[in-house]
């Protein structure tokens, strides 16, 4: 049987990407950040999942504003890497893994969860950023990587409740799959930030902090946030950390949490990440 093992959520800065990929990660604005994810990137290396489910979102990249689906799952055999006005980002393109993705969205649509089917796509710093800063710089990614694009780019998004049952329902696909696989899930996007307005450079720490903490100790609060409480108090992008919750309702019941790394800023974001441990 396939089994969810832990999931991590993570910032998607794409600023860390650039930092990446021009060799800047010894700088002094950059070191703390890249050592603070050292040992979630140390606990990934150790536990080598076979698959790991991207709950991500796309920026206008693979989809443009023609046609924006809500959840979407990628099933092709591999994703390129999106050109984002600068050239792709150096790093592997994505393997992918179209028989297992096809039976997660078999369950989920059966389990009248309405998923898109997409056999090509491009994944974007939405999706590279977070396998960079698990997974390092490797010639070619060590995990198949199944992508769950998640609409938090246009109004409306899907609510953190939809999400975390989407997540249930995510464990239970997963469970029902003929074969051993170890998987990890990602949440990603977040935390507080917004880019744009007057407000531009909004972050709320606390509002942060008590979303990590309650993670693992109450995540039923944290799916009862409602839209606009994620925009007024912690910034308009702080709207992705919704896809958290899809990897946190993927857990089970009960969570060890492992580590976690919080800083402000990088670029004009908080910047955290947290790995939780199935204990259910
Ligand atoms: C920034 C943050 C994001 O989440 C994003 O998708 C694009 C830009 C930023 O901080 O500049
Ligand atoms: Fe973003």
């Amino acid at each position: 049987m396939a089994r969810i093992i832990a999931g991590m959520g993570t910032s998607h800065t794409p600023a860390i990407g650039v930092a990446v990929d021009t060799g800047k990660m010894d700088q002094p604005y950059w070191r703390p950040l890249f050592a603070g994810y050292e040992p979630a990137r140390r606990w990934m290396a150790q536990t080598k999942p076979d698959v790991v489910i991207m709950v991500y979102n796309d920026h206008v990249n693979a989809f443009d504003f023609k046609v924006i689906p809500t959840f979407a799952i990628g099933c092709a055999e591999e994703f390129a890497i999106a050109d984002e006005g600068w050239g792709a980002r150096p790093v592997p393109p994505v393997k992918g893994y179209p028989e297992f993705a096809a039976h997660l969205v078999q369950s989920l649509v059966l389990d009248e969860f309405d998923i898109t089917i997409v056999n090509e796509m491009q994944v974007d710093h939405g999706f590279t950023v977070p396998m960079s800063l698990a997974f390092g710089s490797p010639a070619e990614w060590p995990v198949r990587a199944i992508p769950l694009a998640v609409n938090v780019i246009q109004y409306p998004a899907p609510t953190g409740h939809r999400c975390y049952m989407l997540g249930k329902a995510i464990r239970a696909a997963v469970e029902s799959w003929h074969e051993d696989l170890k998987v990890v899930i990602f949440g990603t996007g977040g935390m507080s930030h917004q880019i744009q307005g007057p407000r531009a450079g909004l972050v709320n720490s606390e509002f942060d902090i008590a979303f990590l903490d309650d993670l693992s100790r109450d995540p039923e609060r944290l799916a009862r946030i409602p839209p606009l409480e994620y925009l007024r108090d912690a910034g308009a992008e702080a709207i992705e950390l919704v896809m958290w919750l899809v990897m946190r309702g993927a857990l089970g019941e009960r969570v060890k949490e492992i580590t976690r790394f919080y800083r402000v800023p990088a670029s004009s974001t908080a910047v955290g990440t947290i790995v939780l441990e199935s204990q259910s």
